[in-house]
């Protein structure tokens, strides 16, 4: 049997999410990683072989070999199935310089699903990935196609794999590939809701007051969530003051934005994400291509919308009322949005 696990959309609180803020993140159903494990019909116990059509990678790891993921490893180009001409391009060149460093992180994330069964192959195991997300693109390939991995392995030994278990397991995983990531990404790709969350805290799933249509528009442009971060902890130490504010700001407009969904606000939800991408071009992580999107999706009627993610590049995100959703999509594109699809949160 196929295990999957879906991508995710920040609404609300990226990157200050990193300074102790809270953050909003959404589960995108629409857009799934899947993934199966099985006996291998050749080699020896400990050895993994990994089929990844997605991203041209078939290869043969050692599964307890010390060197099972660098921390250089980019867990973007490890789903970029259907993805943009320009990401599926870029994506490309990145897998072609590391394909051991995609190898290595889904042997990882297989290897802790085993330890965490106490699970020892008989022999050796065959594992299959396939992937719709877009790759770097905001959009939480490397979490989703981790915790499917995850509840592979699960499924292969029988065994019930617990959400938290899965974002636990898959925080290791996306330490390698993204330095020190707050854990929003695996933590909502695993509980599969809509939370609200705080680095090192449990998290809390939102009661959502009136499900809710996204456009999530991918600019094409891949962009590096290490690198992102890197740039703002860059710009924070030189500046801490103005950066610690701008950061509370984007606290405060969190907390309005959970009160709005779990009462149905939409139009005050969309005004909060207009309002935090005006934040995150003050912390200077927008392009000039991602507002042009978020213009034309404001002009063409939605209630709100910003950048999703590490920003650089990746996704836009625009909520809008369910007649006009296809206006606000038809916009993105014409705007230069090299894909876009739309989800449902909270139905
Ligand atoms: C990446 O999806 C979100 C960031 O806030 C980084 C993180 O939370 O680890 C930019």
């Amino acid at each position: 049997m196929t295990s999957s696990a879906p991508g995710k959309a920040i609404l609300l609180g990226e990157h200050a999410v990193v300074y102790g803020r809270p953050a909003i993140a959404v589960p995108v159903h629409a857009l799934q990683a899947s993934a199966t494990l099985k006996p291998a019909d050749r080699g020896e116990p400990g050895q993994l072989w990994i089929e990844a059509p997605d991203i041209g990678l078939s290869s043969q790891v050692e599964l307890h070999s010390p060197a099972a993921a660098t921390p250089q490893s980019q867990a973007e180009n490890l789903a970029p199935a259907g993805s943009s001409p320009v990401s599926r391009a870029a994506g490309r060149e990145q897998i072609d310089r590391a394909p051991e460093s995609q190898a290595a992180g889904l042997a990882t994330a297989v290897r802790l699903g085993l330890e965490h069964f106490g699970g020892t192959p008989a022999g050796a195991l065959r594992l299959e990935v396939h992937s719709d997300l877009p790759v770097a693109a905001g959009m939480g390939s490397s979490a989703a196609v981790t915790v499917a991995v995850l509840r592979a392995v699960a499924e292969h030994l029988g065994q019930q794999l617990a959400p938290e278990a899965a974002s636990r397991l898959a925080y290791e995983v996306e330490r390698h590939y993204h330095g020190q990531p707050s854990g929003i990404d695996n933590t909502v790709v695993a509980l599969g809701a809509p939370i609200y969350y705080v680095r090192e805290r449990p998290p809390s799933t939102i009661a959502v007051g009136a499900p809710f249509t996204l456009v999530l528009a991918d600019s094409g442009r891949p962009a590096s969530t290490r690198e992102l971060v890197a740039g703002v902890r860059q710009r924070w130490e030189a500046d801490p003051a103005s950066y610690e504010r701008l950061f509370d700001e984007i606290g405060a407009a969190v907390e309005a934005g959970r009160t709005a969904i779990e009462g149905g606000r939409l139009a005050e939800l969309g005004q909060l994400m207009t309002h935090n991408q005006l934040l995150l071009e003050q912390i200077g992580v927008s392009t000039p291509l991602l507002e042009t999107l978020i213009t034309a999706g404001l002009e063409s009627g939605a209630w709100g919308a910003k950048l999703s993610g590490a920003g650089g590049g990746g996704l836009v995100l625009a909520v809008a009322d369910a007649g006009l959703i296809g206006a606000v999509r038809t916009a993105l594109l014409e705007a230069g949005a090299v894909r876009a699809f739309v989800t449902e949160v909270g139905s």
